[in-house]
């Protein structure tokens, strides 16, 4: 008998000291199933329905003060008894033998008075507000510039969601620096019209989110950090007039620091090409560029995935909504075998069951197409 070579997305990868066995990783996906912002019991089935032997699994959006808050339910990381409540959720990811990172990340101005503490303006780069999205009817509050002053009170944050979220006993965390949050709202000219030393030139709209990483890595270790970058993403009015420079900085930022685990980036929105969605990819001189393992996200299915990982436009790739559907992927790219559909309506539903832990896998009697 001829042993089956093993797809390209399911070899083996080595990522820092981590021993990876295979490169499908699970996307951070905010549920807003963490009622009281304090992680539930629900969250270990959930996590643990996606996590394989040697895998990477990505923590949702977790928030690292109560001012970082924006959406309903969200996981946060700032007290002692959301601590707690991870730990036997990141115990269970361990049992299965997976490794756990926690994104954290502050919502800035993607978010509402009703969120913040005392019913304040929530907090940003600048005072220019979101506009109202007409799809959805969302509309995000009237933020407030930080004070130059109160941004390394900022940095402690970020700075204590790290140590609490090892505490915790995550592997690693995942800097949130994409998709138009706090970090982004520094990064991108759209949304930085500030004239202290954290706004104006590209060196000093990265200060915010050197001085975060600089503060992390002081506090965990390069060999626990990684970032997720999106600069050609344009989510929440956040867009820069130059990304790829933007992207470049911020790769030469990340090389300063020896060992620094990974850069996860976002690809630039599908372009629609003779009727198909097609990936941009988008991302090759940041692969070039970045030292460390490189995570490549937006889109990915497995002809794709497969694709990137042989030409070595990625080390490991990151599914979103596939994974969020399937909580077997890796198994089901393996066996070649259907994908359940994601249902876009239970995303950001509360219910802890419905649209979380209940889709099925492949060797389950109720398994539909
Ligand atoms: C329900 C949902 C929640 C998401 N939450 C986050 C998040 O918390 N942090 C983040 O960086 N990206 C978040 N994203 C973006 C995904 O991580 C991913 O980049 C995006 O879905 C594109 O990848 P995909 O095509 O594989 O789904 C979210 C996406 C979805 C659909």
């Amino acid at each position: 008998m001829v042993a089956m070579e093993p797809i390209p997305l399911l070899t083996p990868h080595r990522m820092g000291r981590f021993d990876l066995s295979h490169r499908v990783v699970l996307a951070p996906l905010t549920r807003c199933r963490s009622y009281g912002n304090v992680p539930q019991p629900h969250a270990a089935v959930y996590y643990s329905q996606r996590a394989t032997r040697g895998s990477l699994l990505i923590s949702e959006g977790t928030i690292v003060s109560d001012t970082g808050l924006g959406f309903p339910e969200l996981p946060g990381i700032w007290t002692q008894q959301q601590v707690e409540a991870w730990k036997p959720i990141v115990d269970a990811v361990h049992r299965k033998g997976a490794l756990f990172f926690c994104q954290i990340g502050h919502m800035g101005r993607v978010s509402t008075n009703d969120f913040q503490p005392d019913g304040q303006a929530p907090i940003s780069s600048t005072d220019k507000q979101i506009a109202p999205d007409a799809e959805t009817g969302m509309v995000y509050s009237k933020p407030r510039q930080l004070r130059t002053d109160e941004i390394p009170a900022i940095v402690d944050d970020f700075r204590r969601a790290a140590r609490n979220a090892i505490k915790a006993g995550f592997d690693g965390v995942e800097i949130h620096g994409a998709h138009g949050l706090l970090l982004e709202q520094f990064m991108k000219d759209s949304s930085n019209d500030r004239t202290d030393k954290y706004g104006g030139s590209l060196e000093n709209r990265c200060r915010f989110v050197v001085e975060v990483i600089d503060a992390i890595v002081g506090e965990v270790g390069a060999d626990h950090v990684g970032i997720r970058l999106s600069p050609f993403v344009d989510y929440m009015d956040c867009y820069d007039s130059n990304p790829q420079v933007l992207g470049e900085y911020m790769v030469q930022q990340l090389n300063n620091y020896e060992g620094l685990l990974y850069c996860h980036m976002v690809e630039p929105r599908m372009a629609i090409v003779d009727g198909r969605r097609q990936i941009p990819h988008g991302l090759l001189p940041f692969r070039k560029a970045f030292n460390g393992t490189f995570i490549a996200a937006g889109g990915y299915e497995r002809e794709e995935g497969n694709r990137v990982v042989s030409d070595g436009y990625a080390d490991l790739v990151a599914y979103g909504r596939l994974f969020l559907a399937n909580p077997d992927l890796p198994k089901r790219f393996e066996l070649d075998a259907p994908l359940n559909k994601y249902d876009r309506s239970t995303f950001y539903t509360q219910d802890p069951i419905i649209g979380y832990t209940d889709y099925p896998f492949l060797d389950d009697d109720s398994n539909v197409e």
